[in-house]
């Protein structure tokens, strides 16, 4: 069974691309086939990984293309689908689609085809609300939220508790809330510390362990390189290593 899991935060910055990419990665060296699929607009994934694309996720939803000819291979074992700027227009074209519901399941249909030659399915969502996000949250089973735990200290942990028991409530769909991956985290700060705990209190097991704050992980992507191309040795390569090896038990 393909693992449709959903890399999820209204807030940017908080990881999610990054998620993608190096769990991505993590997956695939343990011989998972992983496809990526960008749903922002702002196109980091294919950027990140240095993969050139002739087709992207715009054309696959404006019914120009067929899975199989936008999907491009990014890594051993690893697939993307990529996106642009261009996404809006086909964002634009799901808003003028008569039937909202067919509009939501476009993702799903088009998606049909690929069943089953993916052990697991990232997607990279944006940070905004849109048809095409909702579309997202019904063809993924499992949502993984990345959350800054230094963004966490600033704004109040209490606001996002709510939020993030909010997403495993969406009405009519089996998705479900699997991790809370704290990200960005500084553990010689006691705010940190503080805010580790309380997620920890509240969601329990549900919490994964977390990603330290890294300047490997943001140099990386200018290299056009994972984690482990770019710094194999470093505390975030093992973290996303041990990441992908609880995703992995859990399946
Ligand atoms: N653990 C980390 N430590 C330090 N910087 C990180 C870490 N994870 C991500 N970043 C950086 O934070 C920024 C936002 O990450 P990104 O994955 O693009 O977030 P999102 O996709 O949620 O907007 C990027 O510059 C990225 O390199
Ligand atoms: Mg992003």
């Amino acid at each position: 069974m393909t693992r449709r899991i959903g890399i999820l935060n209204y807030k940017g910055g908080t990881a999610k691309t990054t998620t993608v990419v190096n769990l991505g990665a993590a997956l695939a060296m343990k011989n998972a086939r992983v496809l990526g699929i960008d749903l922002d607009p702002q196109g980091s994934l294919a950027t990140c990984l240095g993969v050139k694309y002739e087709y992207s996720l715009r054309d696959l939803l404006l019914g120009l293309v067929e899975p199989n000819q936008c999907i491009a291979q990014a890594r051993k074992n690893v697939d993307i689908i990529a996106s642009d700027s261009a996404l809006l227009e086909a964002e634009g074209e799901m808003w003028r689609m008569n039937d909202v519901r067919e509009a939501r399941k476009l993702l799903d249909n088009k998606l049909k085809q690929l069943n089953e030659r993916y052990d697991y399915v990232l997607i990279d969502f944006s940070p905004s609300v849109s048809i095409l996000s909702e579309s997202g949250l019904r063809y993924i089973r499992e949502i993984i939220v990345p959350v800054s735990t230094s963004y966490l200290s600033m704004i109040g942990t209490r606001q996002v508790i709510e939020t993030l028991k909010n997403v495993s409530r969406i009405p009519g769909h089996r998705v479900r809330l699997y991790l809370i991956l704290p990200t960005l985290y500084s553990p010689n700060l006691k705010q940190d510390r503080e805010i580790l705990g309380i997620l920890q209190r509240h969601f329990a097991d549900l919490v994964a362990d977390p990603i330290r704050a890294n300047t490997k992980l943001v140099e990386a992507p200018s290299h056009r390189k994972t984690i482990f191309e770019y710094s194999p040795r470093s505390a975030a390569s093992t973290e996303y290593k041990r990441l992908a090896e609880r995703v992995l038990r859990d399946g």
